[in-house]
């Protein structure tokens, strides 16, 4: 191991349990070895998706091999419609088919996608199984691999079937962001800068400065994006640690930008838009409400979009957009408990709150405003 193969491992702490995330470069030819001590079992199921498959499994199948877990490989087609019920249950099937046990274990290779559905598969598989993350997408990295959530989505609404499990451990190879297109890269963003407003001026005002920011994954300066990579996995997993079953507001404030955002990727059919690109739009709406709720300033509301811009996220809803099916997708959204709405305002950057103070007319207002 040379010293550009060095890791760094940052200790995640949840209620009942702690595991590891371990950020580094050539990782995957080290999976088996990794996962080794800790995770019991010798057979596992490697859940991936359609593009990213044909560049990382083989990779991932035989270092699991060679540390004797007894993989098998499951692909299910690329996108967000995946991440469904059927689609759970399907891959559930083929696991007890592979004579895959209570002793096996998961793991996830691809973005959060497939974080969230093999996450999910491994929480209900024989009442729970262990689950291991090798997010694939940057998004995935500093965002949906930390933190235990898993899900799917309904024709309802996003996430609405789900479970909390943690996984047990987390392997973060930046060099797989390499192959992710220019789009799928910069989409990441969009959740590092929801995380840089609601608990990091520092790093708000880092990501301002920084030149020469890489906007193609053929052109990431992978030193930068790994200390970005874990200072994210901190951020996020330290709000998550105060409320880990979202139960007393604090964790809410990561869902910053997404009552608006999720509705818009539901109006969007999953498809027209990526996750961190509606976030994108969500961070937007959500500081045209917080800049009349909560005082964000107005060059502070104006920092944020131009920041979201530096990364050609979208910060205007694409004219063909079916606008009018936002809203009508916002009373589903589980944030409204009892009717209330709650929502995540900024009144600075490097801080968020809660509020409750809200109606559907300011929402329709703001999306208005996109
Ligand atoms: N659980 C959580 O806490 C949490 C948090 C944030 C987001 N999420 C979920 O994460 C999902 C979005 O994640 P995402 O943006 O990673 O989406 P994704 O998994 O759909 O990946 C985006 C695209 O990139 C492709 N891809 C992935 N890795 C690649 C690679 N290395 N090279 C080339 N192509 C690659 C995928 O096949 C897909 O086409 C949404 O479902 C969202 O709800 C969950
Ligand atoms: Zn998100």
């Amino acid at each position: 191991m040379s010293d550009a193969d060095a890791v760094t491992t940052i200790e995640i702490r949840s209620n009942q349990n702690r595991y590891d995330a371990v950020v580094g470069s050539h990782l995957l030819d080290r999976v088996g070895q990794l996962i080794a001590g800790r995770v019991q079992g010798s057979c596992s199921a490697v859940i991936s998706d359609t593009n990213v498959a044909p560049h990382f499994a083989n990779r991932v199948m035989e270092s699991l091999e060679a540390g004797d877990f007894q993989p098998t490989l499951i692909t299910v087609p690329a996108g967000e419609k995946s991440k469904s019920l059927e689609r759970a249950g399907e891959i559930c099937e083929r696991m007890l088919a592979a004579a895959l046990d209570r002793q096996s274990f998961v793991v996830g290779l691809g973005g959060g996608m497939i974080g969230d559905l093999s996450g999910f598969v491994a929480a209900i598989f024989q009442r729970g199984i262990p689950h291991v993350q090798i997010p694939t997408t940057l998004l995935a990295m500093v965002d949906s691999s930390i933190g235990g959530k898993t899900g799917v989505n309904t024709k309802t609404g996003k996430n609405l079937l789900g479970a909390f499990h943690h996984p047990a451990l987390v392997i973060d190879d930046v060099d797989l962001l390499k192959t992710l297109s220019g789009r799928d890269f910069n989409q990441g963003f969009a959740e590092i800068i929801k995380h840089a407003i609601i608990a990091d001026a520092k790093m708000f005002a880092e990501l301002q400065s920084t030149t020469g920011r890489p906007r193609r994954g053929e052109h990431v300066d992978l030193s930068k994006i790994e200390p970005l990579v874990c200072r994210n996995i901190e951020i996020k997993s330290s709000i998550v640690a105060k409320d880990e079953r979202d139960r007393t507001g604090d964790r809410a404030l990561v869902n910053f930008g997404h009552t608006v955002g999720h509705a818009i990727e539901r109006a969007g059919d999953y498809e027209q838009l990526r996750h961190g690109e509606a976030i994108s739009l969500g961070i937007v709406a959500a500081c045209n409400i917080s800049a009349k709720k909560a005082g964000l300033p107005k060059d502070q509301q104006k920092a944020i979009v131009d920041l979201l811009q530096s990364f050609e996220l979208p910060t205007r809803l694409p004219s063909d957009f079916p606008r009018a099916e936002i809203l009508e997708a916002i009373p589903f959204d589980k944030k409204f408990q009892g009717g209330k709405i709650r929502f995540v305002v900024t009144s600075a950057i490097g801080s968020a709150t809660l509020s409750t103070d809200l109606t559907l007319e300011d929402i329709r207002k703001a999306i208005d405003q996109l």
